[in-house]
C-alpha cells in the first residue's frame, strides 16, 4: 500500500469501490487524452497534444496507484523508471524512417500486457474483485476472454508487422492455401471457446478453454498478417493500434478501471479512423487489406532492367536552378527519399531563395508519402516550413495543370500515373498527384534503377517535360541552392 498517500485517499473517498474523486480524476485524464488527439491532428498543435497526453497519463497512473492496494510500490517504481529510461532512449535514437516498425514493436507490448493482465485476473480473481461467490462472474469471463484474445492477436500480428517493416522478414505477401477458411474457422473457434469459458465453472473446466483461446488468438494474429504485403503495412500498423486500444478497453472492464476504458476506446476508435483514412488515400477497401495479398509483389509491373532501356533526359543542378528561377509557380512533392536524405532543411532554403525571386512555392503532401502517416508534415515542420504553404492531395491536385514546375524530391509511387491507368499495377486505384500536367517536371532520385515502395516503373521519368536530377536529394538541393545564390 502507498501508506503515505493512504490518508489522502481515505479523506477523499466517497464510499464504493472507486472513490468519487478518483472517478473525477479519470474523467479529467480522459479529457486530456481527447485534447491530445485534437492537438495531434495538426503539426502546429502536435507538441501541445503530446503534452496533454502526458498530463492525462500522469493523472491516470497516480490515481490508480493511490486508490489501489499496491503490494510492492518499490517494484512498480523500478518498473516505471526502467520503462521510462528505455522509452526515452529509444525515442531519442530512433530514425524517423524507422518509426512505423517502432510503433508496431510497441503495439506488440500493449497486446502482451493485455494477455498477461487477463491471465493474472483469471489466476487471482479475488485480487481484482472479480469473485461472485467463489467463482468468477460470467460477464467478467467474457471480458477476460475478449481482452486476452484481442491482446494475443495484437501481439503476434504486431511482431510480424515489425519483422516485415524492419526487413527482418520478406515484405512480400505469404499466401497459405485456403487461408480464408482457416482464418474464419479459427476466429469462430475463438468466439465459441470464449462463450464456453464464460459458462464453464471450476479450474479443471475453465483452464483448458482459456488456454486454447490464448493459443488460437496468438496463431490467428500471425495468420492474419503474413499474407499482407509491404504496401499495405501502414494500414495494418494503424489497425493493430486500434486492436491494442480495444484490448485495453476490454481489460478496463475486467479491472473496473474507467481511465483504461476511456483510453482504450479512444485508441481503438482513432486507430480505426486512421486505417479508414489511409485505405481511402490508397483507394483500397479495408476488407481487401485485411484479406491480404496486396503489396510488394516481385512480379509486379516494371523492373530495373526495363527502366534502364527507355530514353530519359538528365539535367544538372545548374539547369534546374536556371529553370526554377524563370518559373512563376513551383509545386514541391516530397517523398520517402527526402526523409532518407534529410533534405528538408536544404529544400526550405531553396524555397526561400525562389520566393525572394518572386516565385510562388507550394508543397504537396500525399497521405501515404514516406513511410508513416504525417511523415512529410513532420519533416517540413522540423524545417519550419509555414503550414499555409503545405497542401493535401485533394486541395492541390487541380493546380498542377497551371503550375510551371512540379519538383519531385524522393517521391515515386505517389506521382506514378500507372495508378490511374494500369489495371495490373499493384498501386492501381491509389489517387496520385497529376504531375504529368505540369509544364516542367524535375525528378530527384539517386538512380534510374531504384524503384519506390511498390517496386514499379514510373512513366514520369520518360516524359518529354521531365528532367531527371540523379543524385542524393540533399546533395542535389544544396547544389541548386548554390546555383541560385
Ligand atoms: P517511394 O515510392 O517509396 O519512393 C521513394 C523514392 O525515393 C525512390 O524513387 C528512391 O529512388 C528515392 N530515394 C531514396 N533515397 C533517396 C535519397 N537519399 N536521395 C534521393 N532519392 C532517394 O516513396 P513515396 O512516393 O513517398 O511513396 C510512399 C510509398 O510507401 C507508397 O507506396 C506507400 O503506400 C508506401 N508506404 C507508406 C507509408 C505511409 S503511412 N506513409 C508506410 C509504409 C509504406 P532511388 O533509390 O533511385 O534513390
Amino acid at each position: 500500500m502507498l501508506s503515505f498517500l493512504a490518508p489522502v485517499a481515505d479523506l477523499a473517498a466517497h464510499g464504493g469501490e472507486t472513490p468519487a474523486w478518483a472517478m473525477l480524476a479519470y474523467l479529467v485524464a480522459g479529457i486530456f487524452f481527447i485534447l491530445a488527439l485534437r492537438g495531434l491532428s495538426s503539426p502546429a498543435t502536435s507538441r501541445t497534444g503530446n503534452r496533454n497526453s502526458m498530463i492525462g497519463m500522469a493523472i491516470a497512473v497516480i490515481t490508480t496507484l493511490v486508490t489501489h492496494d499496491i503490494a510492492n510500490i518499490l517494484e512498480i517504481g523500478v518498473a516505471i523508471l526502467l520503462g521510462g529510461i528505455i522509452g526515452v532512449t529509444i525515442a531519442r535514437k530512433i530514425a524517423m524512417t524507422a518509426m512505423p516498425e517502432l510503433v508496431a514493436g510497441f503495439h506488440s507490448l500493449v497486446g502482451l500486457a493485455a494477455v498477461l493482465v487477463g491471465w493474472a485476473a483469471y489466476l487471482n480473481p479475488g485480487a481484482f474483485g472479480l469473485l461472485v461467490g467463489d467463482s468468477i462472474g460470467a460477464v467478467s469471463k467474457v471480458e477476460m476472454g475478449l481482452g486476452i484474445a484481442i491482446g494475443a492477436i495484437t501481439f503476434s500480428g504486431s511482431v510480424i508487422a515489425f519483422l516485415k517493416l524492419s526487413g527482418k522478414m520478406s515484405g512480400s505477401p505469404i499466401m497459405l492455401p485456403a487461408r480464408h477458411v482457416i482464418n474464419l474457422g479459427t476466429l469462430v473457434a475463438i468466439i465459441v471457446l470464449t462463450a464456453m469459458f464464460a459458462i464453464a465453472s471450476g479450474p479443471a473446466e475453465t483452464m483448458p478453454l482459456i488456454a486454447a483461446v490464448t493459443v488460437l488468438a496468438f496463431i490467428i494474429g500471425f495468420l492474419l498478417i503474413i499474407p499482407i504485403g509491404g504496401a499495405d503495412m501502414p494500414v495494418v500498423v494503424s489497425m493493430l493500434n486500434s486492436y491494442s486500444g480495444w484490448a485495453a478497453a476490454a481489460m478496463g472492464f475486467t479491472l473496473g478501471n474507467t481511465a483504461m476504458i476511456i483510453t482504450g476506446a479512444l485508441v481503438g476508435s482513432s486507430g480505426a479512423i486512421l486505417s479508414y483514412i489511409m485505405c481511402r488515400a490508397m483507394n483500397r477497401s479495408f476488407i481487401s487489406v485485411i484479406a491480404g495479398g496486396f503489396g510488394a509483389d516481385d512480379s509486379s509491373a516494371g523492373s530495373g532492367e526495363a527502366m534502364e532501356q527507355r530514353p530519359y533526359k538528365q539535367g544538372s543542378a545548374a539547369d534546374a536552378a536556371f529553370m526554377l528561377e524563370q518559373a512563376e509557380s513551383v509545386i514541391i512533392i516530397p517523398g520517402y527519399g527526402m526523409a532518407v536524405a534529410q533534405a528538408q532543411h536544404a529544400l526550405r532554403e531553396m524555397a526561400d531563395l525562389l520566393e525572394e525571386k518572386g516565385v510562388q512555392v507550394k508543397y504537396a503532401i500525399h497521405p501515404v508519402a514516406g513511410r508513416m502517416p504525417g511523415h512529410m508534415n513532420v519533416l517540413l515542420a522540423e524545417a519550419s516550413v509555414e503550414y499555409d504553404k503545405v497542401f493535401e492531395l485533394e486541395d492541390i491536385n487541380s493546380e498542377f495543370a497551371q503550375a510551371d514546375v512540379a519538383f519531385i524530391i524522393g517521391a515515386n509511387d505517389v506521382v506514378n500515373p500507372a495508378a490511374k491507368t494500369d489495371k495490373s499495377s499493384p498501386i492501381y486505384g491509389m489517387p496520385v498527384f497529376d504531375v504529368d500536367k505540369a509544364k516542367q517536371v524535375f525528378f530527384i532520385k539517386r538512380s534510374m534503377g531504384g524503384v519506390g515502395y511498390a517496386g514499379v516503373d514510373n512513366d514520369v521519368f520518360y516524359m518529354d517535360q521531365t528532367m531527371m536530377l540523379l543524385s542524393d536529394a540533399k546533395k542535389m538541393v544544396e547544389e541548386i541552392v548554390k546555383a541560385l545564390d
